[in-house]
């Protein structure tokens, strides 16, 4: 979210030995904006294996606070958050949030999550929590050879809600890039073969409604390419999708009938477009370890190189979706992908705690209640959005996926609802410029946007999409809540761009643009909230108006219930 990161901190490393001299570090960073701490056990000698069965890190909070955080579990990330007072937490995944009586923040998580079990917390009484680690089978939670070293185990706390997203405190805590030549590293936005399926309009197998046809791969590389969008994915391209769940099911390599590969890398090419390959697995580890190297190669071979990755399925039985395993399951996959030169976006994947600085191919990930929950569940509330940017998205970058404009799939015509979730009245609980909003609010380095291309085809607001820049110069948050409101501004070059969002209720936002450069005329154009903008409805309605502004200006910024606002900023040149 910034070119240049400060990395400023004090350390403090004590020796703890026993009785017959073996023996660990206890390793302190302090920041300005919070601490790490780890342990770590060198090589030496009396020592041939190791293995933790309990970690009995304590957080002990001397008072209670407001808290958000999802319930502690070992399989999954993708819970809507709960905000309680601390002392009512029973457990919880990190990062869990806090905010105290007289004004604090603070958020418990942990930096390079490397060779160990995940942490979750339990609550041991009052507003004392013990780490609880994800176990193997055999209920041990952590195996190593001679050495080991903990994940950091992190505490920021800061002012002000808005700093916890500014902060870079779990990147600094990971290990410096291990690839040299990141040339080919480029974040990008993408549209995809994605939604239709979610909502049942479309599928991944093959057959009469099959997303993933040579045809229609074409018709949105045209898009992308007229549009202004780096990357188009496709998912269903590959056999397999009839048998999901079944062992060795999906098959990485081998195409539908109605997919021409070559063709399709050759139309991508012709168009400079990229493309976006996909290895759903199934959640069939075993398999898929056995299948990667081919299957990586071959999209780089293609030119490919950006790949997403999907878990969405049971595990090895025994197994934990956040134990040690699994950890180290994902990091090979990481590891294989750079040696392919393939960027990555995991879906169900491990939690985020910014190993992206040692892989930077580790674009994005989901791991967070994401929009695909509204097209076939009772969807994500309005508040969902400001949540997560202080939770989940402290951990690294967010595949939220935003940007549905077609609301309350009105277009849905061939909908074959495939889901029993959906009783028929799913729906997207935002306005249209508040999806627009989440492109800015919520980072990611691979953005997508996630509808169905006929519903950006020639829209007016699109243009916001197609202008946006892929990266960022620094980011700034001008106004935050949790739970209630944010407003994000990043430069790219010499323009800025913001993103506004509420949740259910309707606010105002008075934000100074004091941090444009003096002297200077800028251009703001500004995707609002309509006055008859409804999210009941009439969710999609907006309005688009241009501004004059500069360094003195204050933007008065409405936004309905549910709604938002995306903004560029741009000199005047004059
Ligand atoms: C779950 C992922 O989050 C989603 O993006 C994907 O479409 C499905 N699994 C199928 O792979
Ligand atoms: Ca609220």
């Amino acid at each position: 979210t910034d070119s240049v990161v400060l990395n400023h901190y004090q350390e403090l490393k004590l020796k703890l030995a026993n009785k017959d001299d073996r023996w660990m570090d206890l390793c302190f960073r302090v920041f300005d904006d919070g601490v790490g701490f780890r342990y770590e056990i060198p090589k030496q000698e009396r020592v041939d294996s190791l293995v933790i069965l309990d970690e009995i890190t304590e957080f002990n909070f001397a008072q209670s606070a407001m808290a958000w955080s999802i319930p502690a579990n070992y399989e999954s990330y993708e819970f809507l958050y709960r905000t309680c007072s601390l002392d009512s937490v029973q457990s919880a995944n990190t990062p869990i949030t806090l905010r105290t009586d007289d004004g604090t923040y603070m958020s418990i998580h942990e930096a390079n999550l490397t060779n160990y079990a995940g942490m979750t917390l339990i609550n041991k009484g009052g507003n004392n929590f013990e780490c609880d680690l994800v176990p193997w089978p055999d209920r041990i939670k952590v195996k190593a050879k001679t050495s080991l070293m903990s994940p950091w185990r992190t505490i920021m706390i800061t002012d002000h809600a808005g700093e916890l997203i500014e902060s870079h405190l779990i990147q600094n805590l990971n290990e410096p890039s291990k690839i040299h030549d990141v040339s080919w590293i480029k974040p990008m936005k993408y549209v995809g073969i994605w939604w239709g399926m979610h909502l049942g309009a479309e599928t991944w197998t093959m057959g009469q409604h099959h997303g993933a046809t040579t045809e229609n791969m074409k018709r949105y590389i045209d898009f992308a390419s007229s549009y202004n969008i780096q990357g188009v994915l496709a998912e269903g391209w590959n056999t397999g999708w009839e048998d999901w769940g079944k062992l060795g099911a999906f098959d990485q390599t081998t195409t539908y009938a109605d997919y021409n590969f070559d063709e399709v890398v050759a139309y991508a090419r012709q168009k400079k477009v990229e493309l976006i390959g996909h290895h759903e697995t199934g959640g069939d580890i075993l398999t898929y370890e056995q299948r990667m190297d081919t299957a990586m190669q071959m999209l780089s071979n293609h030119g490919i190189r950006v790949l997403k990755t999907g878990y969405a399925g049971p595990i090895p039985k025994g197994q934990f979706h956040h134990g040690q395993w699994m950890v180290n399951h994902y990091r090979r996959v990481v590891e294989t992908a750079a040696k392919y030169q393939l960027m990555l976006d995991v879906h169900e994947p491990i939690k985020a705690t910014g190993i992206s600085r040692t892989w930077p191919n580790m674009m994005t990930r989901e791991g967070v209640r994401g929009m695909e929950w509204n097209a076939w569940s009772e969807g994500n509330p309005p508040e969902h959005h400001l949540i997560i940017p202080f939770t989940r998205g402290l951990g690294g970058p967010i595949d939220y996926t935003p940007g549905i404009f077609d609301i309350k799939y009105e277009k849905r015509k061939r909908y074959v609802r495939w889901n029993s979730n959906d009783k028929g009245n799913s729906r997207v609980n935002t306005t249209l410029a508040k999806q627009m909003a989440l492109w800015v609010t919520l980072y990611s380095p691979l953005q997508m946007a996630s509808d169905q291309i006929e519903n950006y085809e020639g829209h007016p607001a699109f243009k916001f999409f197609e202008n946006l820049p892929v990266s960022w110069n620094e980011s700034r948050v001008l106004a935050a809540e949790i739970g209630d409101y944010l407003a994000v501004a990043r430069r790219n070059d010499d323009s800025w761009w913001i993103g506004t969002t509420t949740d259910e209720k309707a606010r105002v936002l008075e934000l100074p643009l004091s941090f444009l450069k003096t002297g200077i005329n800028y251009q703001a154009i500004i995707y609002a909230d309509d006055a008859d903008t409804d999210l009941e409805e009439n969710p999609a309605a907006f309005l688009i108006h241009h501004d004059r502004v500069n360094t003195e200006t204050i933007l008065t910024v409405k936004m309905v219930a549910g709604g938002g606002q995306a903004i560029k900023i741009t000199p005047l040149k004059e």
